[in-house]
Protein backbone atom coordinates (compact mmCIF):
# COMPACT_ATOMS: atom_id res chain seq x y z
CA UNK A 1 0.00 0.00 0.00
CA UNK A 2 2.77 2.35 -0.90
CA UNK A 3 0.09 5.18 -1.44
CA UNK A 4 -1.13 5.27 1.48
CA UNK A 5 -0.04 7.52 5.09
CA UNK A 6 -1.04 8.63 8.28
CA UNK A 7 -2.46 11.89 6.15
CA UNK A 8 -2.97 10.90 2.82
CA UNK A 9 -6.43 11.86 3.44
CA UNK A 10 -6.07 15.34 3.51
CA UNK A 11 -5.70 15.13 -0.51
CA UNK A 12 -9.54 13.55 -0.54
CA UNK A 13 -12.71 15.67 0.45
CA UNK A 14 -13.28 15.57 3.86
CA UNK A 15 -16.94 16.15 5.36
CA UNK A 16 -17.59 17.09 8.89
CA UNK A 17 -14.63 18.41 9.97
CA UNK A 18 -14.91 21.43 12.22
CA UNK A 19 -14.06 24.75 11.33
CA UNK A 20 -11.31 25.11 13.64
CA UNK A 21 -10.69 29.20 13.95
CA UNK A 22 -6.87 28.39 14.39
CA UNK A 23 -5.03 25.98 12.19
CA UNK A 24 -1.73 26.69 14.27
CA UNK A 25 -3.53 25.76 17.80
CA UNK A 26 -4.95 23.11 16.02
CA UNK A 27 -1.24 21.81 14.63
CA UNK A 28 0.22 22.21 18.06
CA UNK A 29 -2.81 20.02 20.00
CA UNK A 30 -2.13 17.70 17.02
CA UNK A 31 1.87 17.55 17.27
CA UNK A 32 1.20 16.86 21.03
CA UNK A 33 -0.98 13.94 20.63
CA UNK A 34 1.70 11.98 17.82
CA UNK A 35 3.80 11.76 20.65
CA UNK A 36 1.29 10.39 23.31
CA UNK A 37 1.28 6.97 23.98
CA UNK A 38 -1.37 4.65 22.00
CA UNK A 39 -4.40 4.29 23.98
CA UNK A 40 -4.63 0.43 22.78
CA UNK A 41 -2.02 -2.25 21.63
CA UNK A 42 -1.98 -3.07 18.22
CA UNK A 43 -1.88 -7.07 20.10
CA UNK A 44 -5.45 -6.12 21.48
CA UNK A 45 -6.97 -4.90 18.20
CA UNK A 46 -5.61 -7.96 16.55
CA UNK A 47 -7.78 -10.33 18.94
CA UNK A 48 -10.61 -8.06 18.14
CA UNK A 49 -10.51 -9.07 14.68
CA UNK A 50 -9.73 -12.89 14.98
CA UNK A 51 -13.35 -12.47 17.72
CA UNK A 52 -15.02 -10.70 14.60
CA UNK A 53 -13.76 -13.27 12.17
CA UNK A 54 -15.71 -16.11 13.93
CA UNK A 55 -18.46 -13.47 14.09
CA UNK A 56 -18.26 -13.90 10.30
CA UNK A 57 -18.27 -17.25 10.22
CA UNK A 58 -21.42 -17.89 12.36
CA UNK A 59 -19.62 -19.06 15.52
CA UNK A 60 -20.08 -15.83 17.62
CA UNK A 61 -21.72 -12.61 18.39
CA UNK A 62 -21.05 -8.98 18.51
CA UNK A 63 -22.63 -6.96 21.12
CA UNK A 64 -21.76 -3.27 20.52
CA UNK A 65 -23.31 -0.20 22.82
CA UNK A 66 -22.98 2.88 24.53
CA UNK A 67 -23.57 6.35 24.65
CA UNK A 68 -24.05 8.83 21.64
CA UNK A 69 -21.67 11.10 22.70
CA UNK A 70 -19.43 10.65 25.97
CA UNK A 71 -19.47 13.68 27.87
CA UNK A 72 -16.99 15.95 29.86
CA UNK A 73 -18.98 16.21 32.90
CA UNK A 74 -20.65 13.23 32.83
CA UNK A 75 -17.07 11.30 33.66
CA UNK A 76 -16.85 9.77 36.91
CA UNK A 77 -16.55 6.00 37.98
CA UNK A 78 -19.84 5.30 38.71
CA UNK A 79 -21.10 5.86 35.72
CA UNK A 80 -17.96 4.04 33.61
CA UNK A 81 -19.34 1.07 35.79
CA UNK A 82 -22.61 1.24 35.12
CA UNK A 83 -22.05 1.31 31.68
CA UNK A 84 -19.77 -1.53 31.72
CA UNK A 85 -22.14 -3.54 34.04
CA UNK A 86 -25.29 -2.94 31.56
CA UNK A 87 -23.61 -4.69 29.02
CA UNK A 88 -21.88 -7.37 30.88
CA UNK A 89 -25.29 -7.99 32.25
CA UNK A 90 -26.65 -7.79 28.48
CA UNK A 91 -23.37 -10.63 27.31
CA UNK A 92 -24.73 -12.94 29.91
CA UNK A 93 -28.25 -13.11 28.98
CA UNK A 94 -26.42 -13.24 25.42
CA UNK A 95 -24.35 -15.75 25.84
CA UNK A 96 -26.52 -17.78 27.72
CA UNK A 97 -29.13 -17.56 24.95
CA UNK A 98 -27.21 -18.54 21.96
CA UNK A 99 -24.78 -20.36 23.49
CA UNK A 100 -22.15 -18.79 21.77
CA UNK A 101 -19.25 -16.13 22.28
CA UNK A 102 -20.18 -12.87 22.82
CA UNK A 103 -17.78 -9.92 21.95
CA UNK A 104 -18.14 -6.84 23.93
CA UNK A 105 -17.31 -3.83 22.33
CA UNK A 106 -18.17 -0.41 24.25
CA UNK A 107 -18.80 2.95 22.30
CA UNK A 108 -16.55 4.52 25.21
CA UNK A 109 -13.52 5.94 25.95
CA UNK A 110 -13.13 8.33 22.99
CA UNK A 111 -16.67 8.56 21.52
CA UNK A 112 -16.67 12.09 21.35
CA UNK A 113 -17.50 13.93 17.86
CA UNK A 114 -20.56 13.86 15.84
CA UNK A 115 -21.46 14.41 12.71
CA UNK A 116 -24.61 16.79 12.14
CA UNK A 117 -27.28 16.79 9.77
CA UNK A 118 -27.40 20.82 9.16
CA UNK A 119 -24.03 23.22 10.33
CA UNK A 120 -26.06 25.35 12.01
CA UNK A 121 -28.79 24.74 15.26
CA UNK A 122 -31.90 27.59 15.88
CA UNK A 123 -33.56 28.01 18.91
CA UNK A 124 -36.30 30.77 19.08
CA UNK A 125 -34.95 32.47 15.91
CA UNK A 126 -30.97 32.40 16.66
CA UNK A 127 -28.86 30.30 15.03
CA UNK A 128 -25.71 29.10 16.34
CA UNK A 129 -22.87 26.53 14.68
CA UNK A 130 -24.11 22.89 16.17
CA UNK A 131 -22.91 20.99 18.25
CA UNK A 132 -20.07 18.60 17.27
CA UNK A 133 -19.39 16.40 20.47
CA UNK A 134 -17.57 17.53 23.40
CA UNK A 135 -13.60 17.37 21.55
CA UNK A 136 -15.16 20.31 19.43
CA UNK A 137 -17.16 22.27 21.19
CA UNK A 138 -19.87 22.34 24.20
CA UNK A 139 -23.43 21.76 23.89
CA UNK A 140 -24.43 24.91 26.10
CA UNK A 141 -26.41 27.01 23.26
CA UNK A 142 -24.20 30.57 23.44
CA UNK A 143 -22.11 32.04 20.70
CA UNK A 144 -18.81 31.13 22.71
CA UNK A 145 -19.58 27.58 23.52
CA UNK A 146 -19.87 26.30 19.87
CA UNK A 147 -16.22 27.94 18.92
CA UNK A 148 -14.30 24.77 17.96
CA UNK A 149 -11.30 24.45 20.49
CA UNK A 150 -8.54 21.80 19.87
CA UNK A 151 -7.71 21.96 23.46
CA UNK A 152 -10.62 19.81 23.68
CA UNK A 153 -9.07 17.10 21.27
CA UNK A 154 -6.45 16.54 24.39
CA UNK A 155 -8.91 16.55 26.81
CA UNK A 156 -10.77 13.92 24.70
CA UNK A 157 -7.77 11.82 24.97
CA UNK A 158 -7.12 12.14 28.65
CA UNK A 159 -10.38 11.50 29.54
CA UNK A 160 -10.38 7.90 27.11
CA UNK A 161 -6.91 7.26 29.01
CA UNK A 162 -8.73 7.15 32.70
CA UNK A 163 -11.60 5.46 31.56
CA UNK A 164 -9.63 3.08 29.89
CA UNK A 165 -7.70 2.46 32.75
CA UNK A 166 -10.95 1.87 34.98
CA UNK A 167 -12.12 -0.16 32.26
CA UNK A 168 -9.13 -2.33 32.46
CA UNK A 169 -8.99 -2.71 36.04
CA UNK A 170 -12.39 -3.44 36.37
CA UNK A 171 -12.81 -6.64 33.63
CA UNK A 172 -9.41 -7.95 35.02
CA UNK A 173 -9.65 -7.21 38.77
CA UNK A 174 -12.55 -8.90 39.70
CA UNK A 175 -15.40 -6.53 39.03
CA UNK A 176 -16.37 -8.67 36.13
CA UNK A 177 -15.47 -12.53 37.59
CA UNK A 178 -18.88 -14.18 36.65
CA UNK A 179 -19.20 -15.36 40.61
CA UNK A 180 -20.14 -11.59 40.61
CA UNK A 181 -23.07 -12.00 38.56
CA UNK A 182 -25.55 -11.17 40.89
CA UNK A 183 -24.15 -7.66 41.68
CA UNK A 184 -24.33 -5.92 38.43
CA UNK A 185 -28.16 -6.01 38.69
CA UNK A 186 -28.68 -2.36 39.62
CA UNK A 187 -31.07 -1.12 42.29
CA UNK A 188 -33.22 0.47 40.20
CA UNK A 189 -33.52 -2.60 37.72
CA UNK A 190 -33.88 -5.46 40.13
CA UNK A 191 -37.30 -5.02 40.96
CA UNK A 192 -38.51 -4.38 37.51
CA UNK A 193 -39.44 -7.45 35.26
CA UNK A 194 -36.16 -7.61 33.50
CA UNK A 195 -34.29 -7.33 36.72
CA UNK A 196 -36.82 -10.49 37.69
CA UNK A 197 -35.64 -12.55 34.75
CA UNK A 198 -32.30 -11.43 34.82
CA UNK A 199 -31.91 -12.69 39.00
CA UNK A 200 -33.14 -15.47 37.60
CA UNK A 201 -30.55 -16.14 34.96
CA UNK A 202 -27.97 -15.81 37.64
CA UNK A 203 -29.56 -18.11 40.10
CA UNK A 204 -28.51 -20.96 36.82
CA UNK A 205 -25.59 -19.10 36.35
CA UNK A 206 -24.47 -19.05 39.72
CA UNK A 207 -25.55 -22.82 40.41
CA UNK A 208 -23.49 -24.19 37.10
CA UNK A 209 -20.59 -22.38 38.20
CA UNK A 210 -21.38 -24.58 41.61
CA UNK A 211 -20.89 -27.24 39.29
CA UNK A 212 -17.88 -26.31 37.73
CA UNK A 213 -16.29 -25.71 40.87
CA UNK A 214 -17.39 -28.66 42.64
CA UNK A 215 -15.54 -30.63 39.39
CA UNK A 216 -12.54 -29.16 40.02
CA UNK A 217 -13.09 -25.72 37.77
CA UNK A 218 -12.55 -22.64 39.58
CA UNK A 219 -11.26 -18.99 38.77
CA UNK A 220 -7.73 -19.36 40.00
CA UNK A 221 -7.38 -21.98 37.40
CA UNK A 222 -9.85 -20.64 34.53
CA UNK A 223 -8.75 -17.27 33.69
CA UNK A 224 -12.23 -16.30 31.71
CA UNK A 225 -14.35 -16.99 34.88
CA UNK A 226 -13.17 -13.77 36.37
CA UNK A 227 -11.94 -11.88 33.20
CA UNK A 228 -13.55 -10.37 30.47
CA UNK A 229 -11.90 -9.08 27.17
CA UNK A 230 -13.88 -6.00 26.52
CA UNK A 231 -12.76 -3.84 23.64
CA UNK A 232 -13.29 -0.17 23.00
CA UNK A 233 -14.88 1.82 19.51
CA UNK A 234 -15.83 4.84 18.56
CA UNK A 235 -16.83 6.85 14.89
CA UNK A 236 -13.63 7.68 13.49
CA UNK A 237 -15.08 11.34 12.59
CA UNK A 238 -12.07 13.78 13.43
CA UNK A 239 -9.61 12.71 10.73
CA UNK A 240 -6.65 14.83 12.40
CA UNK A 241 -7.29 13.14 15.74
CA UNK A 242 -7.24 9.62 14.03
CA UNK A 243 -4.08 10.14 12.31
CA UNK A 244 -2.54 11.77 15.76
CA UNK A 245 -3.03 8.37 17.13
CA UNK A 246 -2.21 6.11 14.00
CA UNK A 247 1.18 4.29 15.33
CA UNK A 248 3.43 1.72 13.02
CA UNK A 249 3.68 -1.57 15.15
CA UNK A 250 7.06 -2.45 15.40
CA UNK A 251 6.26 -5.96 15.38
CA UNK A 252 4.54 -6.32 11.42
CA UNK A 253 5.42 -2.89 10.14
CA UNK A 254 1.58 -2.25 9.86
CA UNK A 255 -0.22 0.54 11.04
CA UNK A 256 -3.25 0.53 13.07
CA UNK A 257 -5.44 3.34 14.75
CA UNK A 258 -4.78 3.52 18.18
CA UNK A 259 -7.46 5.64 19.45
CA UNK A 260 -9.50 2.67 19.98
CA UNK A 261 -9.82 -1.24 19.25
CA UNK A 262 -12.47 -0.62 16.55
CA UNK A 263 -13.48 2.21 14.28
CA UNK A 264 -16.08 2.81 11.94
CA UNK A 265 -16.95 5.35 9.90
CA UNK A 266 -20.94 6.95 9.64
CA UNK A 267 -23.69 7.14 7.11
CA UNK A 268 -22.51 11.03 6.55
CA UNK A 269 -19.10 10.22 5.93
CA UNK A 270 -18.82 6.77 4.04
CA UNK A 271 -18.14 8.02 0.28
CA UNK A 272 -16.21 5.24 -1.22
CA UNK A 273 -13.70 8.48 -2.58
CA UNK A 274 -14.16 10.95 0.53
CA UNK A 275 -11.20 10.64 3.13
CA UNK A 276 -12.66 9.10 5.48
CA UNK A 277 -12.89 5.66 3.49
CA UNK A 278 -9.21 6.81 2.66
CA UNK A 279 -7.82 7.13 6.28
CA UNK A 280 -9.69 3.92 7.22
CA UNK A 281 -8.22 1.65 4.22
CA UNK A 282 -4.47 1.82 5.65
CA UNK A 283 -5.25 1.00 9.23
CA UNK A 284 -5.50 -2.41 10.00
CA UNK A 285 -8.29 -2.21 12.59
CA UNK A 286 -11.42 -4.14 12.43
CA UNK A 287 -14.15 -1.56 10.31
CA UNK A 288 -17.47 -0.61 11.04
CA UNK A 289 -19.04 1.24 7.81
CA UNK A 290 -22.99 2.54 8.85
CA UNK A 291 -25.42 1.69 6.14
CA UNK A 292 -28.38 3.86 5.67
CA UNK A 293 -31.47 3.23 3.31
CA UNK A 294 -29.95 5.06 1.21
CA UNK A 295 -27.45 2.86 0.11
CA UNK A 296 -27.11 1.04 -2.83
CA UNK A 297 -25.12 -2.56 -3.78
CA UNK A 298 -22.64 -0.85 -5.36
CA UNK A 299 -21.84 1.69 -2.78
CA UNK A 300 -21.13 -1.94 -0.45
CA UNK A 301 -19.39 -3.67 -2.93
CA UNK A 302 -16.79 -0.10 -3.56
CA UNK A 303 -16.62 0.16 0.19
CA UNK A 304 -15.62 -3.57 0.37
CA UNK A 305 -13.10 -3.34 -2.30
CA UNK A 306 -11.76 -0.42 -0.87
CA UNK A 307 -11.27 -1.55 2.86
CA UNK A 308 -11.54 -5.24 2.77
CA UNK A 309 -9.97 -6.16 -0.48
CA UNK A 310 -8.50 -9.29 0.46
CA UNK A 311 -12.43 -9.95 1.53
CA UNK A 312 -10.44 -10.88 5.14
CA UNK A 313 -13.32 -11.86 7.47
CA UNK A 314 -13.61 -9.87 10.92
CA UNK A 315 -12.16 -6.98 8.76
CA UNK A 316 -15.70 -5.33 8.07
CA UNK A 317 -18.74 -4.74 9.73
CA UNK A 318 -21.67 -3.54 7.60
CA UNK A 319 -23.99 -1.96 10.60
CA UNK A 320 -27.20 -1.15 9.16
CA UNK A 321 -29.11 1.47 10.48
CA UNK A 322 -32.60 1.84 8.53
CA UNK A 323 -35.73 2.01 10.55
CA UNK A 324 -38.66 -0.43 11.21
CA UNK A 325 -40.46 1.28 8.29
CA UNK A 326 -37.48 1.25 5.68
CA UNK A 327 -35.19 -1.82 6.27
CA UNK A 328 -38.07 -4.54 4.89
CA UNK A 329 -37.13 -2.78 1.36
CA UNK A 330 -33.90 -1.94 1.93
CA UNK A 331 -31.51 -4.22 3.25
CA UNK A 332 -32.71 -7.40 1.20
CA UNK A 333 -31.21 -6.33 -2.21
CA UNK A 334 -27.67 -5.35 0.00
CA UNK A 335 -27.18 -8.54 1.15
CA UNK A 336 -28.20 -10.22 -1.60
CA UNK A 337 -25.87 -8.35 -3.64
CA UNK A 338 -23.02 -9.02 -1.12
CA UNK A 339 -24.05 -12.64 -0.99
CA UNK A 340 -23.71 -12.74 -4.73
CA UNK A 341 -20.14 -11.17 -5.30
CA UNK A 342 -18.96 -13.71 -2.43
CA UNK A 343 -18.13 -10.82 0.00
CA UNK A 344 -17.41 -12.23 4.07
CA UNK A 345 -19.50 -9.27 6.00
CA UNK A 346 -20.27 -9.18 10.07
CA UNK A 347 -23.76 -7.84 9.18
CA UNK A 348 -24.96 -5.77 12.61
CA UNK A 349 -27.70 -3.89 13.34
CA UNK A 350 -28.11 -0.77 15.05
CA UNK A 351 -31.96 -0.52 15.15
CA UNK A 352 -31.15 3.52 16.75
CA UNK A 353 -30.40 5.98 14.62
CA UNK A 354 -33.31 4.89 11.81
CA UNK A 355 -35.57 5.49 14.27
CA UNK A 356 -35.59 8.42 15.53
CA UNK A 357 -38.78 11.14 16.09
CA UNK A 358 -39.25 14.24 18.20
CA UNK A 359 -41.65 14.31 20.80
CA UNK A 360 -44.29 16.95 20.97
CA UNK A 361 -41.89 18.37 23.92
CA UNK A 362 -39.24 18.89 21.18
CA UNK A 363 -37.22 15.93 22.64
CA UNK A 364 -35.60 13.75 20.41
CA UNK A 365 -36.87 10.12 21.05
CA UNK A 366 -36.76 6.81 19.83
CA UNK A 367 -39.56 4.19 20.70
CA UNK A 368 -38.81 0.26 22.17
CA UNK A 369 -41.51 -0.80 19.61
CA UNK A 370 -39.66 0.65 16.52
CA UNK A 371 -36.37 -0.24 18.19
CA UNK A 372 -37.81 -4.21 18.70
CA UNK A 373 -39.58 -4.12 15.24
CA UNK A 374 -35.83 -3.22 13.27
CA UNK A 375 -33.89 -5.87 15.15
CA UNK A 376 -36.74 -8.27 14.55
CA UNK A 377 -36.81 -7.78 10.59
CA UNK A 378 -33.19 -7.82 10.71
CA UNK A 379 -33.28 -11.45 11.91
CA UNK A 380 -36.13 -12.77 9.51
CA UNK A 381 -33.94 -10.87 6.22
CA UNK A 382 -30.85 -12.66 6.91
CA UNK A 383 -32.31 -15.64 8.21
CA UNK A 384 -34.41 -15.72 4.79
CA UNK A 385 -30.71 -15.65 3.09
CA UNK A 386 -29.28 -18.30 5.61
CA UNK A 387 -26.70 -15.04 6.63
CA UNK A 388 -25.70 -15.38 10.08
CA UNK A 389 -26.54 -12.21 12.37
CA UNK A 390 -23.53 -10.84 13.68
CA UNK A 391 -24.42 -8.31 15.81
CA UNK A 392 -26.22 -5.32 17.36
CA UNK A 393 -25.09 -1.74 17.56
CA UNK A 394 -26.56 -0.01 20.58
CA UNK A 395 -27.00 3.71 22.30
CA UNK A 396 -27.73 2.80 25.37
CA UNK A 397 -26.42 3.87 29.46
CA UNK A 398 -26.54 2.45 32.82
CA UNK A 399 -28.33 5.14 34.41
CA UNK A 400 -32.21 5.50 35.11
CA UNK A 401 -32.56 7.82 32.46
CA UNK A 402 -35.77 8.39 30.61
CA UNK A 403 -34.74 9.27 26.62
CA UNK A 404 -36.66 6.69 24.67
CA UNK A 405 -40.38 5.59 25.40
CA UNK A 406 -41.57 1.86 25.59
CA UNK A 407 -40.73 -0.57 27.11
CA UNK A 408 -41.62 -2.84 30.51
CA UNK A 409 -41.20 0.19 32.70
CA UNK A 410 -43.50 2.06 30.24
CA UNK A 411 -42.41 5.33 29.31
CA UNK A 412 -43.91 7.92 27.75
CA UNK A 413 -42.99 10.85 25.84
CA UNK A 414 -44.48 13.37 28.79
CA UNK A 415 -41.96 11.06 31.03
CA UNK A 416 -39.17 12.83 28.40
CA UNK A 417 -38.37 15.67 30.80
CA UNK A 418 -37.91 13.79 33.93
CA UNK A 419 -34.47 12.55 33.32
CA UNK A 420 -33.18 13.16 29.91
CA UNK A 421 -29.63 13.96 30.03
CA UNK A 422 -28.03 12.54 26.87
CA UNK A 423 -26.09 15.24 24.56
CA UNK A 424 -26.86 13.82 21.57
CA UNK A 425 -29.12 11.17 20.80
CA UNK A 426 -31.75 9.30 22.95
CA UNK A 427 -30.11 6.23 24.84
CA UNK A 428 -31.70 2.87 26.25
CA UNK A 429 -31.52 3.12 30.12
CA UNK A 430 -30.48 -0.05 32.24
CA UNK A 431 -33.70 -1.48 32.32
CA UNK A 432 -34.71 -1.14 28.26
CA UNK A 433 -31.15 -2.37 27.81
CA UNK A 434 -31.86 -5.44 29.38
CA UNK A 435 -35.36 -6.14 27.43
CA UNK A 436 -34.01 -5.57 24.12
CA UNK A 437 -30.86 -8.21 25.07
CA UNK A 438 -33.73 -10.86 26.29
CA UNK A 439 -35.62 -10.22 23.23
CA UNK A 440 -32.18 -10.69 20.86
CA UNK A 441 -31.38 -13.97 23.11
CA UNK A 442 -35.11 -15.25 22.25
CA UNK A 443 -34.92 -14.14 17.84
CA UNK A 444 -31.23 -15.47 18.04
CA UNK A 445 -32.60 -18.73 19.63
CA UNK A 446 -35.49 -19.23 17.20
CA UNK A 447 -32.83 -18.34 14.22
CA UNK A 448 -30.59 -21.21 15.45
CA UNK A 449 -33.77 -23.97 15.88
CA UNK A 450 -34.86 -23.08 12.35
C1 LIG B 1 -23.99 7.55 15.67
O1 LIG B 1 -23.66 6.36 15.69
O2 LIG B 1 -24.10 8.25 16.71
C2 LIG B 1 -24.35 8.17 14.36
C3 LIG B 1 -24.28 9.46 14.16
O3 LIG B 1 -24.77 7.24 13.48
P1 LIG B 1 -25.11 7.34 11.91
O4 LIG B 1 -23.82 7.68 11.24
O5 LIG B 1 -25.56 5.94 11.63
O6 LIG B 1 -26.20 8.36 11.73
CO1 LIG C 1 -26.19 8.73 17.89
Amino acid sequence: MSDWHPYSWRTFPALQQPDWPSPEALAATCKNLTRYPPLVFAGEVRSLKEHLAKVALGEAFLLQGGDCAESFNDFTANSIRDKLRVLLQMAVILTHGIAKPVIKVGRIAGQFAKPRSSPMETQNGVSLPSFRGESVNDPAFTEEARVPDPLRLERAYFQSASTLNLLRAFTHGGFANLHRVHTWNQDFVANSPQGQRYAHLADELTNTLDFMRAIGLNSMNSPMLKEVEYFTSHEALLLEYEASLTRQDSLTGDYYDCSAHMIWIGERTRQPDGAHVEFLRGVKNPLGVKIGPKASVDDLLRLCDKLSPDNEPGRLTFIGRFGHDQIAKAFPPLVQGIIKEGRTIVWSCDPMHGNTYSAPSGHKTRALDHIVGELRQFFEILQAENVWPGGVHFELTGDNVTECVGGSHDIREEHLIERYETTCDPRLNAAQSLDVAFLVAEALRSFQSK
